[in-house]
């Protein structure tokens, strides 16, 4: 019996997952690359799996490119993110690495570079809200990544790159939006084309990002979006010149991922009835804002209906309550309890508050392997030094 909380991968659901994404992909754009983003899940196991099957490593940080490196991506690493260090730019740079600029400090360090190979790739900001409005993630206010196209900015560090030297061979538009709503995508690929005619642009890759669902069936499927992006892209790409590069963490990640938890003791007051598990809200929504869950209740032996149980977490948060369960079977002890499709920026967000991170296992079949040890004493004490000896 596996000791809970833990997380579990569910190895056949992520490579089904992926191979359809990526024969949609193909199927649309017949040169491509995806680029798994690391931030969505960057637990080894996971960017080594992807690495295997032949995605590129999307990062942005030095921290995230080290872990490319680390897991052997090669110069197989997309570069983004506008707090790159000056090494890691220039060394992936040098390695012929695909990097995307985002800061004009990064501008300012191609002065002092002296590569051959002077081709780099931009990040464009756009006013996606005026697009599609009520979808975008910040609304009115605005996104806050890369050189913005409406006021001149993009143009400016388009001639600033230009003027020392370098061919932009790329752009990238990745926009996070509340819909993942497949009109986001068609605005995306509408900037991209418009980018290149009004700047002449000959670019060998257009990144459209991440920002899909995936393994949902009552959302867009990756046929619909890619499908899309290439009708679009169509009108002034070609796949014979241009590759699409995706960037997806939350459709591959997100789905095939679940967390156990058990039910430890059982508590009535006046007002409720709480049923304490060992697991917590912070190991599947770490910022405490999703309204509902997707669960399942596996229980030992059936037990009477009742109206009303509160289900809490292992945290002193009085908000660490993850769901109210009515008109449900009574939850003893040694119940388990499921949350489904929790892949996606939790085991990489989650605090270690109160407790460590937990195990990770990944089944494949019938087989089950742990693929990492909870955290302990030991791996949280690793790099502190104790008084007396600072
Ligand atoms: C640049 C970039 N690419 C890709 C992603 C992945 O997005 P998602 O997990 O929604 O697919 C993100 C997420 O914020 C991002 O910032």
């Amino acid at each position: 019996m596996m000791k809970t909380p833990y997380y579990m991968i569910n190895q056949n659901e992520l490579d089904r997952n992926f191979n359809k994404m990526s024969s949609a992909l193909k199927d649309n754009w017949n040169n491509s690359i995806i680029g798994y983003s690391y931030k969505t899940n960057y637990l080894p196991w996971i960017i080594q799996h992807f690495d295997n099957l032949g995605c590129y490593a999307e990062v942005v940080s030095e921290d995230e490119y080290l872990l490319a490196k680390r897991i052997g991506a090669g110069n197989r690493i997309i570069y983004n993110g506008p707090v790159k260090t000056k090494e890691t730019f220039y060394e992936a740079l040098s390695v012929g690495a695909i990097v995307n600029i985002d800061s004009w400090r990064e501008i300012d360090w191609l002065e002092e570079c002296g590569f051959k190979d002077k081709s780099i790739g931009i990040r464009v900001n756009f006013d996606i809200e005026k697009m599609c409005p009520g979808q975008s993630q910040c609304g009115d206010e605005g996104g806050r990544f890369g050189f913005c196209y409406e006021n001149g900015e993009l143009k400016k560090a388009i001639i600033s790159i230009q003027s020392k030297g370098f061919h932009i061979s790329g752009i990238h538009l990745h926009t996070s939006s509340k819909s993942r709503g497949l009109d986001i995508y068609k605005a995306v690929s509408e900037v991209a084309c418009a980018i290149q005619e009004e700047f002449d642009l000959e670019l060998s890759y257009v990144d459209v990002g991440g920002g899909f669902f995936g393994g949902l069936n009552n959302k867009p499927q990756f046929e619909e979006y890619f499908a899309l992006i290439s009708d679009v892209l169509c009108r002034r790409f070609s796949p014979d010149n241009t590759t699409l590069i995706i960037e997806p963490g939350m459709s591959l990640i997100g789905a095939p991922v679940s967390y156990f938890t058990t039910v430890i003791d059982i508590k009535s007051t006046e007002k409720n009835r709480f049923v304490v598990t060992d697991g917590s809200r912070t190991g599947i929504d770490p910022f405490l804002k999703k309204e509902s869950y997707f669960y399942s209740i596996h229980k030992k032996e059936r037990t009477p209906v009742i109206d009303k149980q509160v289900i809490c977490g292992y945290t002193c948060m009085e908000n660490d309550r993850l769901f109210t369960a009515f008109e449900c079977q009574e939850l003893c002890c040694g119940d388990q309890i499921e949350y489904e499709k929790v892949g996606a920026y939790t085991m990489c967000l989650a605090p270690m508050f109160i407790k460590s991170f937990p195990d990770v296992y990944v089944k494949n079949g019938d087989t089950v392997k742990s693929v990492r040890n909870a955290w302990g004493t030991e791996e949280y004490f690793m790099k502190s030094i104790l008084e007396g000896n600072e």
